[in-house]
């Protein structure tokens, strides 16, 4: 066991349901640390509308210098109507904290699993076995290209460049080496020029240095009918910005909520990462111990493993995620009728059962 070692994870709660995600996700972590002798030393800051409210920025500046110093970075969700029409958008703290950490993977992981695939609301042998994941870029393109506004007419620039392009492909050609070995690049080639480009750079980092993965082409539009009518075909989606961001809720669908999945944003090796549930702030159910914390579960297990390196540990919270869905204690989106924080503690006994079990050598069948 390697020695015991205290890691400095940022929080950042943010807007609406964040914080009782975020909350769920600390207790799971805190049981980690108590199992694996590791110390995870929480600190919280400020981001979005939470941070408009306290300062009137999204992004402080010194959630931006903790963030930098910290070993990883845990977020909540941001935004909500309480902010429209304001002079800052709670948004412009999750794009301005991705652009300062040099986050420029956005890695969405799905898999659907054999007992939830009645929740889809797709047929079950379209979804069942679905493993894919999407490599998004996400410090470039239409998010980040200069903005104009007069009275009658506004604009939003799209730039790629040949290194922003070739990082992100290399990302995911190294992943589907460790997967099923193929990748879908998406663009709109037929249209735009930065997807030519996108298109060119993907092309030639794929024949030079990754000849043996598979590597298919698919137009954006397309795409967006493929994945609902025959997902179990992808393995790694390799996309920019915008069409990661619209895809990855289309693909959010398959497993049957939303309030499931994970997400990682990666930047330069050994630089911190972001991690974070890909539901959004959900204001409606905001305060009510109502909403689905495995999302951001599933994230501090994506941190444990691509920030701190704690595969083992990082492997222990998904097996008690599957078991506690298999066993059907979930949270009214996914039919069930534990709340938050009952739905955190089924994972931790999970993980106990977890551990009692390794402690013994006992196989678990779902271990
Ligand atoms: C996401 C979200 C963000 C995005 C918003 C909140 C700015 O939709 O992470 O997918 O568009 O990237
Ligand atoms: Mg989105």
């Amino acid at each position: 066991m390697p020695a015991p070692r205290t890691y400095e994870i940022v929080v950042l709660p943010g807007d609406g349901v964040g914080p009782e995600v975020t909350a769920a996700a600390q207790a799971v972590l805190s049981v980690i640390g108590d199992f694996f002798e590791h110390k995870f030393r929480f600190r919280e800051h400020l981001i979005g509308g939470a941070a408009i409210d306290a300062t009137g920025d999204p992004l402080p500046p010194e959630t931006v210098t903790a963030c930098l110093a910290a070993d990883a970075v845990l977020l909540g969700a941001v935004g909500g109507p309480k902010w429209d029409g304001g002079a800052r958008r709670p948004e412009e703290g999750l794009l301005g904290l991705r652009k300062a950490m040099g986050l420029f993977a956005n890695l969405r992981p799905l898999q659907v699993s054999p007992v939830l695939a009645h929740r889809s609301p797709l047929k079950r042998e379209i979804v069942e076995g679905v493993d894919l994941i999407v490599f998004r870029e996400l410090t470039g393109g239409i998010y980040f290209g200069e903005k104009t506004r007069t009275a009658d007419r506004a604009t939003d620039l799209c730039v790629y460049t040949v290194p922003e392009i070739e990082r992100i492909a290399r990302a995911a050609f190294r992943t589907a080496q460790l997967r099923r070995g193929k990748v879908t690049s998406v663009d709109k080639a037929n249209v735009m020029e930065t997807s030519r480009l996108w298109r060119e750079v993907v092309t030639r980092i794929h024949a030079e240095e990754f000849p043996r993965v598979e590597l298919e082409h698919a137009l954006v539009d397309s795409m967006a009918m493929h994945l609902i009518r025959k997902p179990r075909e992808y393995d790694v989606i390799l996309t920019e910005n915008m069409f990661g961001d619209i895809l990855s809720d289309e693909i959010s669908v398959l497993g049957g909520s939303i309030g499931l999945l994970p997400s990682a944003s990666l930047g330069e090796a050994g630089s911190p990462g972001l991690f974070e549930p890909i539901h959004g702030s959900a204001p409606d159910i905001a305060g009510q111990d109502k909403a689905n914390p495995v999302g951001t579960i599933l994230s501090a297990a994506l941190m444990l493993r691509h920030s701190l390196g704690l595969e083992e540990e990082a492997a222990s919270i998904e097996a008690a995620v599957a078991a506690v869905l298999s066993a059907g204690a979930v949270t009214p989106d996914l039919g069930g009728t534990l709340g938050t924080r009952a739905a955190a503690n089924a994972v931790i006994d999970g993980l106990r059962a977890i551990h009692w079990a390794a402690a013994h050598r006992i196989q678990m069948h779902w271990a």
